[in-house]
């Protein structure tokens, strides 16, 4: 059943129609719980209110699996606004960006010189880009552009997703780049990637511990309490220090944990999604987490209730 509610959000996540409608509709069904804003003033006060509680941010332009350069050049455009409004207000916050969103399915290498306007920006003003990792089609383009933009730019890093079979190799080919792990979170074939719990759990404990013990700064991305507790466990037992790592969690999720993280002296990021693309977004976190469906169900009795009376 679970498989079945996982299966049925995620393709609605992908569904143009509904993605499209959506940023008219404004938040709706509960979005407004797990996006951080509607534009670059409403995220950088939410960011504000984290960084005085001690807690980063990594900062996202809601879009994907965008299909025109005119749109995809716009993305640009407010990535490069977020970054100048990191560097005035002097926000505690780095971005991250999605290929799609930049062109990648129009054109690769203008996908590129959109990645290359972004990082020169954002190497002016010393923060770092972060390159989500989409679906399975979009993995080895994805690390084919991050592969040249490392020839040139050194504030750049990606995701590796611990479900993909092929996660360690290129994980270990990846070494001196700064990674965020993360289990996956999109429908991938068996061929290519673990289907089962356990063993992407267990894959995303060897490969943080793997990078634990290298030099390499590192993003552990999860909301799962067991994983934190036996890498926490890890940490302490090899004496591995706390500027080499931090914690990432997604904006709404956890926040009691995302504090007592912070304040137990870890370095802890929330993600931040922001802009009026939450459709696919906020699809991908109600397949993951069947318990979020609560605030969809509450938000259309709301609108129902609105309507009769
Ligand atoms: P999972 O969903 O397996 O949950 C494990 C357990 O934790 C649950 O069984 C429950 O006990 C507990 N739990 C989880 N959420 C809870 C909650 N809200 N309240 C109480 N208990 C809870 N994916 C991707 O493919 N590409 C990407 O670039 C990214 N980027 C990214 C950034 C960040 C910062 C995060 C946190 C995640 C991503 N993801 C991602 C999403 C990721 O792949 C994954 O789908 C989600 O994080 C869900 O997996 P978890 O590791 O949180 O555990």
């Amino acid at each position: 059943m679970q498989n079945l509610i996982r299966n049925f959000f995620i393709a609605l996540s992908t569904n143009k129609f509904l993605n499209k409608k959506a940023r008219k509709w404004g938040f709706r069904l509960g979005a407004e719980k797990f996006v951080a804003g509607t534009d670059i003033d409403s995220v950088t006060l939410t960011i504000k209110k984290m960084n005085e509680q001690g807690i980063s941010c990594t900062v996202d332009n809601l879009g994907e699996f965008v299909s025109d350069k005119e749109e995809a050049g716009k993305a640009k455009r407010q990535i490069i606004n977020m970054l100048e409004k990191i560097h005035q207000e002097k926000l505690d916050c780095h971005v991250s960006v999605k290929l799609t969103q930049l062109g990648l399915d129009i054109d690769r290498d203008f996908c590129l010189g959109n990645m290359r306007e972004i990082l020169d920006a954002a190497t002016k003003y010393c923060i770092f880009i972060n390159i989500d990792m989409e679906d399975y089609a979009h993995f080895q383009p994805t690390i084919d552009i991050l592969k040249l933009l490392l020839k040139d730019y050194q504030n750049v890093g990606t995701v590796i997703q611990s479900y993909l079979r092929c996660a360690e190799e290129v994980l270990d080919k990846l070494k001196n780049v700064r990674i965020r792990i993360v289990k996956g979170a999109y429908k991938e074939s068996p061929a290519v990637a673990f289907q089962c719990k356990t063993e992407i759990d267990q894959n995303f404990l060897k490969l943080a511990k793997k990078r634990l013990l290298g030099n390499t700064f590192t993003s552990i991305a999860t909301h799962d309490h067991r994983i934190i507790r036996q890498l926490k466990k890890f940490i302490q037992e090899n004496n591995i220090p706390k500027d080499r790592f931090e914690f990432q969690m997604l904006y709404g999720f956890r926040q009691e944990m995302q504090y007592e993280l912070a304040n137990e002296g870890y370095q802890m990021t929330t993600y931040m999604p922001f802009g009026r693309d939450w459709f696919g977004y906020y699809m991908r976190r109600l397949a993951e987490r069947p318990q979020n469906i609560n605030w969809l169900i509450k938000d259309v009795f709301r609108l129902t209730r609105k309507k009769l009376s």
